[in-house]
C-alpha cells in the first residue's frame, strides 16, 4: 500500500489569522527585539539566511520564542528536472527542526544545471513532463521534511510556446498529486498578469488566476509591492518588494481573502528596506483589509439579493 501523502489542515482557530505576519530581514533584528511590536502576528525567514549560525541564528532564536515564524525556502529548485541538492535539503531539514516553522515553504522555479547554480528563480513551462518532475521533487522534500510544504504562485516575465497547462491548474494538480498546499502571492499574480496581456486586462485575468486555484490548498497569502521598468519599449512590472502595496493589488487581496479566508497574510519587504515601523503600518493596514474583506463577504451572504444588484450595477 503506497505511504499516504502528507497534507494540510486548515486550522481556523489558528493565531496566524488574526493578524499580518511580516517578513523578517536583519536589519529589523535589534527593533523587534526591542519594540516586539503587537501589531505583528507571526514572522516569515527566508531559509538560506538562517541556515549558518551567527548573530542571524541567535536573533531568531529569541524572536521565535515571541511570534511564531515560517520558513520560506528559495534554493531548492523544485523545477529542475535534477533532484533537489542532498545537501541543501539537508541543511533545510536542520533548519525546519531547530525553528519548529508554522509553515515551510518554495517557489515554482528552477535554479541550477549540472553542478552550474544561477542566482535567480528561473520559470519552467507547464507540461505533463514538468509536472511530473515538479511532483517528484516535492514528494522528496515532503518525505525528507516529513511534513507538507507550500508552492508559492510565481511573478512571471515570459512564457513558453511549449507550455499546456494553465499556471494555476498546475498548481493545482501538482495539490493534488502531492498533497502539498498553495502560497498564493496576489503581488505576483498581478505583476505577471500585467507583463502578460497588459495593465487594462490584468485585472479580470487576475481574478480568473485566483478562480482556478482550487481553494483548499491556499494557506498563505503573500502580499508586497512592485516596481515598473521599460523593457523593449513598453513598462513591465518587476517584483521586487520595494514599495507600499499597490491599490491593485489591495483590490485582488480583497478577493484573495474572501476566496480563502483560512489563509494566513504576509507582507514582504525586501529592497529599499525601510525602518521598522513602516513594516509594522503597512502590516496593521492589511489587517484592516482583510477584516473588511470578510465583512464584505458576510454581508453579501447575508444580503444576496443587494449583492446581485450590486454585481449588476
Ligand atoms: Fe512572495
Amino acid at each position: 500500500m503506497p505511504a499516504q501523502k502528507p497534507t494540510y489542515q486548515p486550522d481556523t482557530e489558528q493565531p496566524l489569522l488574526r493578524q499580518t505576519g511580516i517578513g523578517l530581514r536583519p536589519p529589523h533584528h535589534e527593533a523587534l527585539l526591542e519594540i516586539r511590536p503587537a501589531e505583528i502576528g507571526w514572522l516569515e525567514i527566508h531559509a538560506e539566511t538562517y541556515m549558518g549560525g551567527g548573530a542571524a541564528r541567535h536573533a531568531l532564536e529569541q524572536l521565535r520564542a515571541i511570534w511564531p515564524v515560517s520558513v520560506h525556502g528559495t534554493g531548492l529548485g523544485l523545477g529542475s528536472a535534477e533532484l533537489p541538492d542532498a545537501v541543501h535539503l539537508e541543511r533545510l531539514a536542520t533548519l525546519v527542526e531547530r525553528t519548529e516553522p508554522v509553515l515551510v515553504s518554495e517557489h515554482l522555479a528552477w535554479s541550477s544545471l549540472s553542478g552550474f547554480y544561477f542566482n535567480d528563480l528561473l520559470p519552467l513551462p507547464y507540461t505533463t513532463e514538468s509536472l511530473d518532475i515538479v511532483c517528484r521533487n516535492v514528494d522528496v522534500v515532503q518525505t525528507w521534511l516529513k511534513r507538507p510544504i507550500l508552492i508559492e504562485t510565481p511573478s512571471t516575465y515570459l512564457r513558453f510556446r511549449d507550455s499546456q497547462i494553465a499556471e494555476a491548474d498546475f498548481l493545482g494538480r501538482l495539490a493534488a498529486r502531492t498533497g502539498c498546499g498553495i502560497l498564493c502571492d496576489v503581488n505576483n499574480i498581478y505583476v505577471s498578469s500585467v507583463n502578460h496581456v497588459g495593465l487594462e486586462a490584468a485585472p479580470a485575468v487576475a481574478e480568473a488566476y485566483l478562480d482556478s486555484l482550487p481553494p483548499t490548498a491556499v494557506h498563505e497569502i503573500h502580499i508586497g509591492g512592485h516596481s515598473e521598468v521599460p523593457a523593449d519599449g513598453r513598462s513591465m512590472l518587476v517584483d521586487d518588494h520595494g514599495a507600499l502595496v499597490a491599490e491593485p493589488v489591495w483590490r485582488l487581496y480583497a478577493s484573495a481573502v474572501q476566496r480563502f479566508p483560512h489563509a494566513a497574510t504576509l507582507l514582504e519587504w525586501d529592497s529599499n528596506l525601510p525602518p521598522l515601523q513602516h513594516l509594522v503600518a503597512e502590516a496593521e493596514h492589511a489587517t484592516r483589509r482583510r477584516a473588511d474583506a470578510l465583512a464584505a463577504s458576510d454581508d453579501s451572504r447575508n444580503d444576496p439579493e443587494r449583492s446581485s444588484d450590486e454585481r449588476a450595477a
